[in-house]
């Protein structure tokens, strides 16, 4: 039986982790569980839980931790995160990792291995691929308006549906995020460094290189076993 795996992407708002989380998702066989799209899919729902983090997010601030962690735990305890799964956006504070860290140490068999891939992205590049952004409403396909922009103006290249700008995407909101990221989530890169387990990775270049880098970083992890 394949030993449990938890994969975990770090990096400033817009560095990439949706895009490549989509693509890990599918070749490392996991759920992607991001924590955004979990509070994005509650404010849609108009869930109490969507209204309480809704404040937070339209401002660029992080939601309370006893939130997230507890709208993240209840997801990886269904069946499909049995074998392991794929964090987009969580830990995203140090008492964040720390829940998890215990969770992990407290799971029932052997101790999952866990993997922390940072995608570093200069602060210029993040407000410009944060600033085009396009997100299918319907399949939540991501593209670019520059870097990937639609074929036909406003549609999903994936589903054809309609393509919109996240509210959280406006100029002044992506550089509170930014703040937010750099005071506050930027401390994890050491907290999985001291733990041997951080994988970084240049996230300037086009996804297609971006993936290959993180595929290939994560073969030469394992000891090179593909
Ligand atoms: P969340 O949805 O997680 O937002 P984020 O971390 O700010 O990250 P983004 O989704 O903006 O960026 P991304 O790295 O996924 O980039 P993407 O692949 O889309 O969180 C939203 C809010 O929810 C937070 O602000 C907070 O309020 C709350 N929240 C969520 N989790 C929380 C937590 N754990 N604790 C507390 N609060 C929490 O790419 C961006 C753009 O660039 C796209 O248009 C894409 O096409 C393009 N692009 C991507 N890669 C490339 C590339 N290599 N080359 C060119 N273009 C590229
Ligand atoms: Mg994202």
């Amino acid at each position: 039986m394949k030993d449990k795996t938890i994969l975990l992407l770090l990096g400033a708002p817009g560095a990439g982790k949706g895009t490549q989380a989509k693509r890990l998702a599918v070749s490392e066989a996991l759920p992607h569980v991001s924590t955004g799209d979990l509070f994005r899919e509650n404010l849609r729902q108009g869930t109490p839980l969507g209204e309480r983090a809704r404040g937070f997010m339209e401002s660029g601030q992080l939601v309370p931790d006893d939130l997230v962690i507890e709208m993240l735990f209840d997801r990886v305890s269904r069946p499909d995160c049995a074998l392991g799964y794929l964090l987009d956006g969580f830990p995203r504070t140090l008492p964040q990792a720390q829940a998890l860290d215990q969770a992990l140490a407290e799971s029932a068999g052997p101790e999952p291995s866990i993997l922390a891939i940072d995608l570093v992205v200069d602060d210029a590049m993040i407000v410009r691929r944060a600033g085009g952004r396009l997100v299918c409403a319907s399949c939540g396909h991501i593209q670019h308006s520059e870097f990937d922009p639609p074929r036909i103006a406003g549609k999903c290249g994936s589903c054809g549906g309609a393509l919109a700008t996240r509210s959280d995407d406006l100029p002044e909101v992506v550089k509170d995020r930014l703040a937010v990221y750099h005071r506050q989530t930027a401390p994890l890169v050491g907290h999985y460094q001291s733990r041997g387990v951080l994988i970084q990775i240049d996230g300037e270049g086009a996804p297609d290189a971006v993936f290959k880098a993180v595929t290939e970083a994560l073969t030469e992890r394992r000891g090179g076993a593909a």
